[in-house]
């Protein structure tokens, strides 16, 4: 007897970029993966960590560096046929309308054109577009685009529906219903997609799809653990099981974000840190909320996300930005305030600046980097571009530049540099 192969299986996959003048990036180490007929899974992970590179590899559109993929059991050595992608930006092309941008994902089926067509409007009916195969892209929202995205997707017919951050750039209301417009889609085998592979960075998005969680870890991307998930669909966000998930999908992030520094509770930062994009109103806010009565004794982390009415997510940068600024920390799905954090929410607008600013510099690798270049220059000022250019050893141009605006607003709050839009420049005093 023969047992059917599984849709994906990604063996010791490695893969590691070439940088200029430097040793290389390892981006992936050793990564296995296997994606079985009928499952959801959701692979979740940090920013950076090398999620879209595993897609990339998976799928056929990238080479690993050493390791192998199997697709059905034959190895991947091109563009796997069978299998489809979102993306998070999905790119329509402006000068085709709604039904033509659907129609070219059925290229691979070789149809004829009623056929194609057909199958288009089938697709389009089923992501509920329906009334807009003639609309172009500029007329379209966001959640709109999704939905051609995912109708060219679908009407390709895929085995394995492969998805990178789909619903990331959409406003929460739009990425819900179409997050449960999908399930409902599985749930109810309205497609011939066996299987879906979701990346995401959203725990809650994980907690409500998933049959399988898969948590990666960074610095480099491997698989940390793995989360099985026995609750039927429709999964409600506020039933207790689906809490108790989302628990232990932050336990275990923790987990793999504190592995390589063992036995320290605070890590040391490089440089090109992904700074959580957070502003000083969010930790000013958690840690005047974490010595109230509620919380000053124990400050269970599900149970302050719905206090403070904030998406759980939202809550987890928070939270990072507080760890990195050591303000407080985590441990257990517990959030503990340290003695300076205490010290920050008691202290009145002027002490509490001191105390960030203290922080900042101490902690904040890239902000001390910023005032120590300043203060080294006669001119005490340096171009935005000179530390975006720098950052770009380790980060893409898009990744640095949101790191560089979380910096430059917690070094403006701080006031321990200035930065003017209009010139491009940082500065030691204001030039307006
Ligand atoms: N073509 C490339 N050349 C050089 N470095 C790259 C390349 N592609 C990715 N990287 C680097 O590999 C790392 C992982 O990138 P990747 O996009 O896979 O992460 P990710 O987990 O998908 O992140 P995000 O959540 O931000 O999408 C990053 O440090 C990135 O800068
Ligand atoms: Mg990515």
């Amino acid at each position: 007897m023969t047992e059917t192969p599984p849709i994906i299986l990604a063996n010791q996959v490695t893969r590691s970029f070439r940088r200029s003048n430097q040793s290389d990036l390892l981006v992936l180490d050793k990564v296995n993966l296997t994606i079985n007929p009928g499952e959801v899974v959701c692979l979740l992970g940090k920013s950076g960590s090398g999620k879209s590179t595993l897609l990339r590899i998976v799928s056929g559109l990238l080479q690993p560096s050493s390791g192998q993929c199997y697709w059905y059991g034959k190895p991947v050595d091109g563009p796997v046929n069978g299998l489809s992608m979102v993306f998070q930006n999905f790119a329509l092309l402006p000068w085709l309308n709604v039904l033509e941008n659907v129609e070219l994902g059925a290229e691979r089926l070789k149809l004829n054109y009623h056929d194609k067509r057909k199958k288009a409007l089938e697709a389009i009916d089923t992501v509920g577009l329906d009334g807009f195969e003639s609309a172009y892209p500029k007329e379209l929202s966001g959640g709109m685009s999704q939905r051609v995205g995912l109708a060219r997707a679908l009407v390709a017919e895929p085995d394995l529906l492969v998805m990178d951050e789909p619903f990331s750039a959409l406003d929460i209301l739009t990425s819900e219903n179409l997050r449960n417009d999908l399930i409902d889609l599985w749930v109810d085998n309205k497609t011939k997609i066996k299987s879906i592979l979701i990346v995401t960075h959203n725990m809650e998005e994980a907690a409500q799809m998933a049959d399988r969680i898969l948590i990666f870890g960074n610095n480099p991307g491997h698989i940390h653990s793995e989360i099985v998930v026995n609750i039927p669909h429709p999964r409600e966000q506020k039933e207790q099981a689906t809490q108790n998930l989302i628990d232990e999908i932050y336990q275990q992030i923790s987990d793999s974000s504190t592995q390589s520094e063992k036995g320290l509770r605070f890590k040391f930062i490089p440089k090109h840190y992904r700074l959580p994009s957070v502003e000083i109103s969010e930790i000013t806010g958690i840690l005047e909320t974490l010595i109230t009565p509620d919380f000053s004794t124990k400050a269970n982390i599900s149970e302050l996300a719905d206090a403070i009415h904030l998406e759980i997510d939202s809550l987890f940068s928070i939270i990072e930005s507080l760890e990195i600024l050591r303000l407080a920390y985590v441990l257990d799905s517990n959030i503990f305030i340290t003695e300076i954090g205490k010290k920050f929410a008691g202290a009145d607008i002027q002490d509490q600046k001191k105390i960030f600013t203290q922080q900042l510099l101490a902690h904040i690798t890239l902000a001390r980097h910023i005032r120590r270049v300043l203060d080294e220059r006669k001119s005490q000022s340096a171009s935005y571009a000179r530390f975006h250019t720098e950052l770009q050893d380790h980060l893409t141009p898009t990744a640095a530049a949101e790191v560089l605006k979380v910096v430059i607003e917690w070094g403006r709050y701080a006031e321990i540099f200035s930065y003017n839009a209009n010139s491009g420049e940082l500065s030691l005093e204001d030039h307006y």
